[in-house]
């Protein structure tokens, strides 16, 4: 990977364009629990919004929560904040984490790729979850994939040493995508293969092994900086 490659434009929309149409119970539920599980706008300080420190976990692109929800219930003793930007999801996670009464898990609606440049800190989270990401199977659609040189070396950034990304898909052209750019970038120890306890079978797991298709379970450990910053420094 060269320099140019991650100072190309960096944000590109990975959801479809619509973040979902907004039902009376959407809006209901997003009034009422948003200001409850919400960040507050500007830098993350993880110890204010959890009441206290411990590793840190992100999903991106959480949907309507089921495996944030999980991963909070079955880790106590770790905060997770979940996000996506498809309101009718977030609203349902919502109230499904208002009936859990889980305590370790909050909640951003917005664009994952802001959230992190804009207000998650370097070296602050201890692992990013990427489960079912849209495929964008076309190729004309390629470069809406989440995953790309740019947001690799965003998430590894904003890793603790040694931190790690999960990624789970059932599209086969995406997990060849996914791991092609994580041989690109260079800075993480890649394991494939295996599949979360904790994580809830239903969904887009479900529907793709219904449909015959495979699960690909990726585990990249951020196991050093990127090249070109170890060679910035020379
Ligand atoms: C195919 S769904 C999977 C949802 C969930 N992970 C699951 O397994 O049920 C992909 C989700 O990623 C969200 N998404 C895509 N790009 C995003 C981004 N840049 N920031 C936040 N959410 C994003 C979409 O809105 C959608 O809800």
């Amino acid at each position: 990977m060269t320099r140019t490659d991650l100072d190309r434009p960096t944000w590109v929309r990975s959801y479809a364009g619509r973040h979902g149409r907004r039902s009376a119970l959407t809006d209901e539920r997003l009034a009422r629990f948003l200001p409850v599980r919400g960040i507050p706008d500007g830098p993350l300080d993880p110890v204010a919004v959890f009441g206290r420190a411990a590793p840190l976990v992100l999903e991106i692109g959480c949907g309507h929560g089921a495996a944030a929800i999980a991963y909070a219930v079955a880790h106590p003793g770790q905060d997770v904040l979940a996000v996506d930007v498809h309101q009718p999801g977030v609203a349902r996670m919502l109230a499904a984490a208002d009936a859990t009464g889980v305590e370790n898990l909050r909640v951003h609606l917005g664009d994952a790729v802001r959230l992190l440049t804009d207000q998650v800190a370097p070296s602050s989270l201890a692992a990013v979850h990427l489960f079912f990401p849209d495929p964008w199977p076309k190729v004309k659609h390629a470069k809406r994939r989440f995953v790309t040189a740019h947001t690799l070396q965003l998430v590894q950034d904003r890793l603790v040493p040694g931190g790690h990304l999960l990624v789970a898909t059932d599209q086969g052209r995406y997990a060849a995508h996914v791991l092609a750019e994580l041989a690109r970038h260079g800075g993480y120890d890649v394991v494939v293969g295996e599949r979360p306890a904790w994580r809830p079978t239903d969904g887009f797991e479900a529907k793709g092994l219904a449909a015959g298709r495979s699960i690909t379970e990726i585990r990249a450990t951020a196991v050093t900086e990127a090249p070109f910053r170890r060679g910035s420094r020379i």
